[in-house]
């Protein structure tokens, strides 16, 4: 089931990575994001609407929900108990990577170091959250990383958007790229959907355009 989850990452190849403020919003921008073509979404538990939400897109049936900013094993129960399909926290936790396994459920923790990166292997983890990518050394880290920790997947998150999308992504070692840029909070909070719409639908876009397999080689 957790190698699923993982493909399925893997597959849409972007996590938007969302804030919400009221728990009422959660409905209309799971439709934004399954409309958009991204039916996806970490949503982090730095509001107190996150379980509420988290329970709200997980009922729909139709999008993969994962909790982010996990930082207790508490609030894995909390998203678990909400319905969320796996977990993510900022950094590598014994205590949050372990609750989640308890409950059968992934762990995404993140790592950006080669002590890190290690932690999370003896935890029996093989991909883990690159965070915060920009300020950590972005591509040029994740592909000094993977160099040592050859079986090792990363999710580039914090700092990407539309620039510099396309350095992440190129990296075989990358299995997605999280960001909040398509699901800006303040357009979620005025409740324009149509624009978050929008900008997910550009983001896959995006996102299919660069698909290695999909450069086009010349003859
Ligand atoms: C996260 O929690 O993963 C980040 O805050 C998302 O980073 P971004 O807002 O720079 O995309």
């Amino acid at each position: 089931m957790n190698e699923d989850v993982l493909e399925r990452l893997a597959a849409h190849r972007l996590v938007p990575v969302v804030v919400l403020d009221d728990a009422k919003d959660a409905d209309p921008l799971a439709r934004a994001l399954v409309e958009g073509g991204l039916p996806v979404a970490e949503v982090t538990f730095r509001t107190a609407a996150a379980a509420e939400a988290i329970r709200a897109m997980a009922d729909r049936g139709d999008v993969l929900v994962g909790a982010g900013t996990v930082l207790t094993a508490a609030q894995v129960d909390q998203a678990v108990a909400a319905g969320a399909h796996y977990i993510v926290s900022p950094g590598t936790s014994r205590a949050v990577v372990e609750r989640a396994q308890e409950h059968g459920v992934l762990a995404l923790p993140g790592a950006v170091t080669a002590t890190e990166v290690q932690a999370a292997l003896e935890l029996g983890l093989s991909t883990v959250k690159f965070f915060p990518a920009g300020t950590s050394g972005g591509a040029r880290a994740i592909s000094a990383l993977a160099a040592p920790f050859g079986g090792v997947r990363f999710v580039p998150t914090g700092g990407v958007g539309v620039p510099n999308l396309g350095e992440y992504l190129a990296l075989p070692c990358v299995a997605a790229v999280g960001g909040s840029w398509m699901v800006p909070r303040d357009r979620v909070g005025a409740g324009d959907f149509e624009g978050v719409r929008a900008l997910v639908a550009d983001a896959v876009a995006l996102a299919v355009s660069l698909r290695p397999g999909l450069v086009s080689i010349p003859g």
